[in-house]
């Protein structure tokens, strides 16, 4: 890694004052302070795959790439949207970046609203762009934002692709958060509509049900990203903001698993985000239905402790452990670990079994 692309050598530009971008550093702050300790038990325990020891294959012959919608993406793994806005933001996005731009993993930013509200601090998100010139980037907007300012996030960020966060939970948690949800949907029908790029529907830790699937399919959605919980939790890191205490709706809303599980077979392609916490869960994801798997919370803390270069390292060591275990189960691709034998126990099989899954 030369060092002029150590994050730390990089004039941390002035960062917008206000709620917004304090806001925004509590969130890197909080979202880091979760992943203290051992990674939680979630759903993604409960998939276990079926190891059959004749099914292996040469990894040579697999290949990382993957069909997401109109795409095709260099590896079925990628760095889910966070943050920009701040110092601290400006300094992670360098650094993910780097690693984005090294490891070929697509990448999203945080949401550019505090950007689209306040140039200041444009900066902090245009540094993923100017760090990884020919990556695949998503520019990232909430529900309730208008075409036109989808069309500037991606002008900010020459982005390929918009994500769209759904994230009326987090917003309720929010004491400054938005109250009126109602016009979403038609709102995302003209964003859909006018992003001038292909627009990727997210939650951002709650999960997008069956039924809203099918909501996306209809407004014509091509691609979305459950982002379920069991990872990061914005319930939580919202409640530790607040001086009552609603940590109880860290409960609320459902996994990437369960969500996978109860997706219509008409929907849109799928994305897993939400408590993807080793390779093993991203290939578990691929094995029910999805054609990449997204990870926010575990890279922002190996951006954070070990800059550019643990992050293109760690994300390195992901896509070969990847590439390893679709060996394993015989498939070539991420597609093909759809036909991986997996065993679906605990809530999670419930759950499907409740919807008439099994
Ligand atoms: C997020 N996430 C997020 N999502 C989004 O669509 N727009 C955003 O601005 C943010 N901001 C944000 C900040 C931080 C610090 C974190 C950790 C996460 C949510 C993220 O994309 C993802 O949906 C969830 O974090 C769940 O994935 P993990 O963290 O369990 O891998």
């Amino acid at each position: 890694m030369a060092a002029e692309n150590a994050p730390g050598r990089v004039a941390a530009p002035v960062p917008p004052a206000g709620l917004a971008a304090s806001r925004k550093e509590d969130h890197i702050r909080l979202a880091h302070e979760q992943r203290r300790g051992p990674a939680a038990r979630n759903d993604f325990d409960d998939v276990e795959i079926v190891h059959h020891a004749l099914d292996g294959i040469d990894i040579d012959d697999v290949s990382l790439e993957t069909r997401v919608g109109p795409w095709t993406w260099s590896a079925p793994l990628y760095i889910n949207g966070m943050t920009g806005g701040t110092g601290t933001a400006h300094t992670v996005n360098r650094a993910l970046a780097i690693a984005a731009r090294e490891t070929g993993v697509p990448m999203a930013s945080g949401s550019v609203g505090i950007a689209l509200d306040d140039p200041a601090a444009a900066a902090s998100f245009r540094v993923i762009r100017e760090e990884n010139p020919d990556g695949f980037v998503m520019a990232n907007i909430g529900a309730g934002r208008s075409a036109e300012d989808a069309r500037r996030a991606v002008d900010l960020l020459q982005a390929d692709a918009l994500q769209l966060h759904l994230n009326a939970v987090q917003e309720t948690i929010m004491p400054e958060g938005e109250r009126s949800f109602s016009g979403w949907m038609r709102g995302l029908e003209e964003v859909v509509a006018g992003a001038g790029v292909p627009v990727i529907v997210k939650e951002v830790g709650f999960g997008l049900s069956g039924r809203t699937l099918r909501r996306l399919a209809e407004a014509g959605v091509q691609v979305a990203d459950v982002s379920g919980r069991g990872g990061t939790n914005f319930a939580r890191i919202e409640a530790a903001r607040r001086s009552d205490d609603v940590s109880y709706l860290g409960t609320f809303g459902q996994s990437a698993v369960a969500c996978l599980l109860e997706a219509p077979a008409e929907g849109p392609d799928l994305l897993a985000s939400g408590g993807v916490r080793t390779p093993l869960d991203a290939v578990r994801s691929y094995a029910l239905g999805a054609r990449a798997a997204g990870v926010a919370g575990p890279f922002l803390t190996v951006a954070l402790e070990g800059g550019a270069e643990g992050a293109v390292d760690e994300i390195t060591a992901w896509l070969a452990r990847i590439a390893e275990l679709l060996a394993l189960v015989g498939a070539r691709s991420a597609q093909e670990a759809l036909s991986t034998d997996v065993l679906v126990r605990g809530a999670a099989r419930e759950g499907a079994q409740l919807r008439g899954i099994d």
